[in-house]
Parts: C-alpha cells; sequence; structure tokens
C-alpha cells in the first residue's frame, strides 16, 4: 500500500484579532503538529467564509493580512507546510458547485449553525429563513470542497465543526459513489486536551464574552490586562486556590512543568495577587515578546506576505487542484466536444470506471471456509473462520442486501481501510448487480 504522508488540513476563518485563546488552543498546537515526520499539512485562510459574516471589505482585507501574519509570526514556515488564501484557488469555487449538486438538501437543513438560525427565527415568530442567506445555508459545502479538494486525511478542528466534517465525507462519498473514486474520506480530529483559556472574567476567552487579552498589543497593554484579571479578595501571606483560578491557569498555559509546580507553591505560600499577576505578564510576555516582534515586522511588508500567499496557491494549484479539476470535469462529463465520436454519438471517456471489489470465498489449510472482500490488490475485509462454506456464503448475501452493518460483520477492516470504504464498495456491487439483474429482465 502506498503510503504518502498524513495530510492534514485546517482553515482559519479571516475574522476578529487572534487572542491568547487562539494561540494556546489553536494556532500553538497546529504548529508544532505541523513539524511532526510524516505529515503534509495545509493551512489556509478561509477568507471565502468569512465573507458569510463580514461584508465590510476594509475589514476582511485587513483581518486577512492581521492573521496570515499572526500564523507566521508564530512559526508557520510557508516552505515547509502548504500555506495558502482560499481564494486565491478558483478550483476550490468550482468544487463547491460538483459538490452542491450531489450534496443532500436534507443534509444541509441540519447543519448546527443553519437550524440554530431556524430555531431562533421560529422563537422569534419570525419566518423560518428570515435574515438566513444562501451562504450560511452553504457553508458545508464550500468547507467540504476546502478538505475534499487536497484529499485531506486528518482535519483537526473544534467539537462544533465535527458535523461539517462529517458532511464533507458524506459529499464526498456521494460524488464517488456516482462518479467515480476521487476524493479520501476525511476524518475530524478533536484534541480535549489543549486548553481553553480562561478569559479576564474567568468564563472561557471569547470575543463574544469580550474578555479576551489581545496577542500582540504592546507589552504596557498587555500588562495592564494581566493586572486587570480578576480575583479572590485574599490578602498577602494568605493561601490562595489554585482550583479555579483564571491565573494560575492562564500562568500555567505557558510555563514549564517546574514552573507550574513553583507557582502552585508561592499560592500556597501566600503570594500577593499582585506579585501573582507580575509573574504571570513576565511569563507570557517572555514567550510573546519574540513573536510580537516578528509581527510587528510582518505587517509592515504586507506585498511580502501578499507574496508568500500567492506563492503557496499557484504551486498548489499546478500540482494538485488544477490537474484534479481537470479529471473531474471529464468525469462529470463536461468534455471537449471534439472527442465525441459522432458515429456511434459514443463518448469517448479517459476514466477509469472504477474498479469494482468482489467477494471470494475459499476453504484455508485449516479446514475452515472464509470470505474477503478485495479490490484489486488491496483487501477491504477480512472475515473470520466459519465451519461451513453455507454460513460465509450467507454472511456475504446479507451484507451485499444492507441487512448486516459493516460494523456487524464477523469480518475485521484490511489495512488502513475504513468503514466508509467498505460500505462504498458494497453499495457499488449491489449496484452493479441491481443493473446486470435489471439487464437480463430486459432481454
Ligand atoms: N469552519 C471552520 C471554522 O469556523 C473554518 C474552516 C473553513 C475550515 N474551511 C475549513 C476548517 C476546512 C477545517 C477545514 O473554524
Amino acid at each position: 500500500m502506498s503510503q504518502r504522508p498524513v495530510r492534514i488540513l485546517t482553515g482559519i476563518t479571516t475574522s476578529g484579532t487572534p487572542h491568547l485563546g487562539n494561540y494556546v488552543g489553536a494556532i500553538r498546537p497546529a504548529i508544532a503538529a505541523s513539524r511532526a515526520p510524516n505529515t503534509d499539512s495545509f493551512f489556509f485562510l478561509a477568507d471565502l467564509h468569512s465573507l458569510i459574516k463580514a461584508q465590510d471589505p476594509g475589514r476582511t482585507q485587513r483581518s486577512t493580512l492581521e492573521i496570515a501574519a499572526t500564523w507566521l509570526a508564530a512559526g508557520l514556515d510557508p516552505a515547509k507546510v502548504w500555506f495558502y488564501r482560499q481564494s486565491d484557488i478558483p478550483e476550490i469555487t468550482e468544487l463547491t458547485w460538483f459538490l452542491t449538486c450531489v450534496a443532500g438538501k436534507g443534509i444541509l437543513n441540519r447543519a448546527h449553525a443553519y437550524k440554530a438560525a431556524v430555531d431562533k427565527n421560529r422563537a422569534d415568530g419570525e419566518d423560518d429563513d428570515a435574515g438566513v442567506t444562501a451562504g450560511l445555508f452553504m457553508y458545508p459545502v464550500l468547507m467540504a470542497a476546502d478538505i475534499l479538494i487536497f484529499n485531506a486525511d486528518k482535519v483537526p478542528v473544534g467539537r462544533d465543526q465535527v458535523q461539517h466534517i462529517e458532511m464533507a465525507r458524506d459529499f464526498g462519498q456521494r460524488f464517488n459513489h456516482v462518479y467515480g473514486d476521487y476524493f479520501t474520506l476525511p476524518e475530524a480530529v478533536v484534541d480535549d486536551n489543549v486548553a481553553t483559556l480562561p478569559g479576564l472574567d474567568g468564563r472561557k476567552m471569547s470575543k463574544s464574552y469580550g474578555n479576551t487579552i489581545p496577542l500582540f498589543v504592546p507589552p504596557a497593554e498587555l500588562k495592564k490586562l494581566v493586572f486587570s484579571i480578576v480575583t479572590d479578595s485574599r490578602a498577602p501571606g494568605e493561601a490562595k486556590d489554585t482550583e479555579g483560578s483564571a491565573l494560575f491557569q492562564l500562568y500555567q498555559a505557558f510555563a514549564s512543568n517546574e514552573e507550574t509546580t513553583a507557582f502552585a507553591q508561592a499560592f500556597a505560600d501566600g503570594i500577593g495577587w499582585g506579585d501573582a499577576k507580575q509573574r504571570l505578564f513576565d511569563l507570557v510576555d517572555r514567550e510573546i515578546a519574540p513573536l510580537r516582534e516578528r509581527y510587528l515586522d510582518l505587517v509592515s511588508r504586507p506585498s511580502d506576505i501578499e507574496d508568500t500567499l500567492r506563492d503557496g496557491a499557484r504551486r498548489l494549484r499546478e500540482e494538485y487542484a488544477t490537474p484534479l479539476l481537470a479529471q473531474l470535469r471529464e468525469a462529470v462529463g463536461l468534455r471537449d466536444l471534439s472527442k465525441v465520436q459522432l458515429g456511434a454519438m459514443e463518448v469517448e471517456s479517459s476514466v477509469d470506471k472504477p474498479t469494482l471489489a468482489t467477494f471470494k470465498q475459499y476453504r484455508e489449510a485449516d479446514g475452515k471456509f472464509y470470505f474477503k472482500l478485495v479490490e484489486g490488490e488491496r483487501v477491504l475485509l477480512q472475515s473470520r473462520a466459519f465451519d461451513a462454506p453455507r454460513d460465509a456464503g450467507q454472511a456475504i448475501a446479507a451484507l451485499k442486501r444492507g441487512e448486516l452493518a459493516v460494523a456487524d460483520a464477523p469480518a475485521t477492516l484490511g489495512d488502513g481501510v475504513i468503514e466508509a470504504d467498505v460500505r462504498a464498495a458494497i453499495e457499488a456491487l449491489a449496484a452493479a448487480d441491481a443493473e446486470k439483474a435489471a439487464a437480463k429482465a430486459q432481454a
């Protein structure tokens, strides 16, 4: 089996100004993960997505610049990872349409963001779709195109985005089913270990609570914000609780284990809040100061950032997006008319039909009976031993009729195979059988 590096892809919506919570919860871990061996990382600015909410052109441009500069300042190396802007790859929007034409509208109706808007309208006695744009409704399809166009294997996201990845799998699978095996079905990766940082008031740091510490404010401002973190009223000399202390949690997010232990000791020893805040400020600034310096330098040279982004998109289009879209156009039938054979009105296709999988039944040296589902060389499903060939045959028939779920089958998945692959292969097989049966009935 080919061992290409694992493709990890993440989109960054270009809105707002990054804060410490974004840095600790998303930016820092994503950049660290991109340095893992045998991975290929794709980071992009989801500027087309941002248009759904932000409709102030100046702010969209400003935010795109700030967010690109933030990721670069935080250590993203555009020579080692793919770093690009969604809107620089027109193939993504073209693919969005192809996927739109296979996506079930009913599935989109159930998307959390859309449903929440409808629920709110209902509660307010408004028309279901009042104020809802088709952009909001189609958000998951654009996101699926982002992911599928580069055949991403893994998509690190927050919990709230898992449904979107499942939709991407669904749309990809439908396309594969209709036109052939073009897309890898992506998996969401949710890391529950990354800290959600508390904000100034102790609630989760979030723009909507107005309790954030922006990542790159000047040091004096940073210090002021750190000193405004809410604490209890214990006096210096009184022992303090680390449990439930926003100050402590923020400290921990930037400290080594030894530093955290020492800080906990200082709490037990009754450090004054002023001293504790000073120590937190020093610690955060130690990590952020060099990034801030790079950030300020980067935003002062916006045309360099523009060049970096364009270069990433140009190389990606050349290597992946443009050739893939050529194949997909061919696959869906947007073809060169000069290749139509007039005599037979047969369209010449350069697209290989996907090979159908087959069930093979056999007997091993142990005297037992087995079956496996193979697709060319690849083993998709391997059964356990059966005492009688009939039992193996019945399991196969039940799988084909959809009466036996893949997960419940007395069989294990092949190496690197996921359940969805097996399901798709069996569905294709069943469809081909049905087609054959229909042709026979006609004849
Ligand atoms: N919807 C994602 C978010 O709000 C951003 C995004 C757009 C994305 N396209 C993506 C994330 C593709 C992962 C993959 O965070």
